[in-house]
């Protein structure tokens, strides 16, 4: 074997090696699950669409993501229950004191609250597994 087949073969088991030690570190498995937590929150569930801010144009008040909000809509007939706001969901939170990451993964699996009622509408009650709830609590957890 002539030297620069040793070094390609001899370099991509480094590589190999530097890809699976990633792969195993806590952190970057942390930083998966928040990941796949904000996709959920933001492209699937659209969490923001009611719990984030928005300007007069209809802009999302970055500074403000996920920090309750006013809703710009309304039910086309009265409803009973209803809330014209939603609450401040993020790390930072009144909420996050008292439920933590224990309540508000429950939450997001069972559609109840730690008082063991349903939010009232609009917001939705989620039945998540428990690999989707864990996530986007991990995301909402690293919001400041
Ligand atoms: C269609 C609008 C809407 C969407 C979408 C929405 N929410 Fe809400 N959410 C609300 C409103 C309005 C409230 C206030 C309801 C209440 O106080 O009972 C609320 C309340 C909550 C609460 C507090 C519930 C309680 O019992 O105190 C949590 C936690 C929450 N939302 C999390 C989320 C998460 C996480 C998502 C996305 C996965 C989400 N919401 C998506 C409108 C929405």
């Amino acid at each position: 074997m002539d030297w620069m087949k040793l070094r390609t073969i001899m370099l991509a088991g480094l590589a190999l090696t530097a890809i699976l030690s990633y792969g195993q570190a806590p952190d970057a498995s942390a930083d998966a699950r928040i990941a796949r937590g904000k996709y959920l929150a933001e492209e699937v569930a659209k969490c923001q669409d009611c719990h984030t801010p928005k300007t007069e144009k209809g802009d999302f008040i970055k500074s403000q993501w996920m920090k309750g909000a006013t809703l710009d809509f309304t039910p086309a007939a009265p409803m009973m229950g209803w809330h014209s706001k939603s609450v401040d969901i993020t790390s930072t939170s009144a909420l996050w004191a008292r439920w933590q990451v224990a309540g508000m993964t429950k939450f997001l699996e069972t559609g109840k609250n730690p008082r063991g009622n349903k939010a009232g509408p609009p917001m939705p009650d989620y039945t998540m597994n428990h690999e989707d709830a864990d996530a986007i609590t991990a995301y909402l957890k690293s919001l400041p």
